[in-house]
């Protein structure tokens, strides 16, 4: 019998690379998403990819009582992966309740609605994020969380909090966070990837878009930073390896006997590259020459972030295999199939 797998947030960039790992490891996958940040379309090109559509409810989690109504029809479900979330770290600190409201919301009555229905493994998206500016690199799932730089990163600081808690006190349930590094690139076949809404905020959608001749030109945010060449180090990691670190963190849930507390795991390469590196190297895979300008620090950057992957690597048995040139191959393709449907 295969098993069903509720994954919200499923239309989106992240969510929708998962759901083809999930199918393609045979697994029954419901989406839940209501929209907000995506489009159908999503569900086409999986099944363009896999061959399987997967079932779809437009459900707006922050609706506690329609939440509960679907879990109830899908008390089948053997685990929730929950990516449905707000994620534009700008608009956070512009409008932190939207923020607060919609990521804790939808997480509480989520979890609600699957304790009430006998659905007791969640996976839940978290973010390097909630490591602040940490004091010392690697950073490892021990090192402290620092004051969350935005009500984005916070909402996911609190987040894991909630898990920790509840995870205490049910000892039904259990939960996987995922903290992810800086996810890009996207699916071999050139048929999803990242829709950044409006003017890209984050460096890739930013460098394909200028590729693309979409935008003019690319800012370098900061050539003072202590890093080789001043410019900030950040680990990205292929959208890809991330999707399937879900289908090994699910299996692990599923598998689990005894009870075990909230468990966290760094999804990232353990590599850092700074800004100028990643710009380098989209240069020579894709033979397109960038134009871009080194400017001032954005406000809130750090200077490096990468993961640790130790505990990734013995614990949770994963690591990730794309490197660097794979990640802006796909992510260009991706780019250029996009701007030829438009
Ligand atoms: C941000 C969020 C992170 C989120 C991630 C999504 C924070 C602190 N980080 O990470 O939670 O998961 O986005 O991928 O809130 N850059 C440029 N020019 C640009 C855009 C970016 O130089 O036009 C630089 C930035 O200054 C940074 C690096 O590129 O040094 C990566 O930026 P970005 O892709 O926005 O990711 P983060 O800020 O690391």
């Amino acid at each position: 019998m295969r098993k069903k797998i509720i994954v919200t947030g499923g239309c989106g960039y992240i969510g929708s690379h998962t759901v083809i790992e999930l199918i393609e490891n045979g697994y029954d996958v419901l989406v839940f998403d209501n929209l907000s940040n995506s489009t159908e379309v999503s569900l086409d090109r999986i099944e363009q990819i896999t061959g399987t559509r997967p079932a779809f409810v437009q459900l707006d989690l922050s609706d506690a009582k329609e939440t509960n109504i679907l879990f109830k029809l899908h008390q089948d479900a053997h685990a929730v992966i929950h990516f449905a979330a707000h994620k534009a770290v700008g608009e956070s600190v512009l409008d932190p309740l939207k923020y607060y409201q919609n990521n804790l919301y939808a997480l509480i009555n989520t979890l609600s609605a699957q304790r009430e229905n006998g659905i007791n493994k969640f996976i839940f998206s978290s973010s390097a994020t909630v490591y602040g500016d940490p004091d010392h690199l690697p950073v490892t799932e021990e090192s402290e969380l620092k004051r969350a730089s935005s009500p984005y990163g916070n909402s996911k600081k609190i987040g894991e909090e909630i898990l920790e808690d509840l995870t205490k006190s049910d000892l039904n349930f259990s939960a996987i966070s995922l903290r992810y590094f800086n996810p890009i690139g996207a699916h071999a076949s050139g048929f999803i990837g990242e829709i950044p809404s409006g003017i890209p905020n984050n460096l890739m959608p930013y460098i394909t878009q200028t590729a693309a001749g979409v935008r003019e030109q690319l800012l370098v945010y900061g050539n003072d930073y202590p890093t080789p060449d001043g410019t900030a180090i950040r680990d990205y990691i292929h959208v890809v390896d991330l999707a399937q670190a879900h289908v090994v963190a699910l299996k692990r849930l599923l598998e689990q006997k005894q009870e075990s507390p909230l468990e966290v795991f760094n999804l990232g390469t353990a590599k850092g590259y700074s800004v100028l590196e990643v710009i380098h190297s989209f240069e020579s895979v894709t033979q397109v020459q960038l134009n871009y300008k080194l400017t001032d620090r954005r406000a809130g950057d750090i200077a490096s972030l990468y993961a640790a992957t130790e505990r990734t690597e013995k614990q949770l048995g994963w690591k990730a295999q794309k490197g660097i040139d794979e990640m802006m191959r796909s992510s260009w393709e991706w780019e250029q199939y996009y701007r030829s449907q438009q």
